[in-house]
């Protein structure tokens, strides 16, 4: 590999990952927070009306896997009646879906 090739390499592999980051919590802000809120608490008003958990709750964080939450995040949510309760997230890739599953845990405390 030439040295030009190399520091590319590093970069993807330094960067990217915090570019994804940034992505998540822009993310977060535009379309989940009006539900969950900006720490995750879903102390918000159609948080309250939907009864959401708190996904600051370590507990509730261990009931669902990151493939669940990717699939909740990509198609959204129904209750038992078969009604939404949490659109899919709007034109996100896979990798930002990963992020967002990822933001989600550090809302952990
Ligand atoms: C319209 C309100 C609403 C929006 C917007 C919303 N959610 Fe949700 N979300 C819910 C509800 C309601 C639940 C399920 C009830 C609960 O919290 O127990 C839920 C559950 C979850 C769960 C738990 C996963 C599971 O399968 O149980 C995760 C993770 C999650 N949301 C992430 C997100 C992310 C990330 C976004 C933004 C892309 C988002 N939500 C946007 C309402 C919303």
């Amino acid at each position: 590999m030439t040295p030009t090739r190399t520091l590319l390499v590093l970069l993807a592999a330094f960067v990217a990952p915090s570019l994804f980051a940034a992505d998540a919590a822009a993310i977060w802000k535009k379309q989940c927070a009006e539900c969950h809120g900006k720490d995750g608490r879903g102390d918000t008003k159609i948080g309250r009306k939907r009864y959401i958990s708190d996904l600051t709750n370590p507990e509730l964080q261990a009931k669902f896997s990151d493939e669940q939450a990717a699939h909740s995040i990509k198609f959204g949510l129904k209750d038992a009646k078969g009604n939404v309760i949490m659109e899919p997230a709007r034109r996100v890739s896979d990798q930002e879906v990963e992020a967002l599953v990822a933001y989600v845990r550090t809302l952990k405390k």
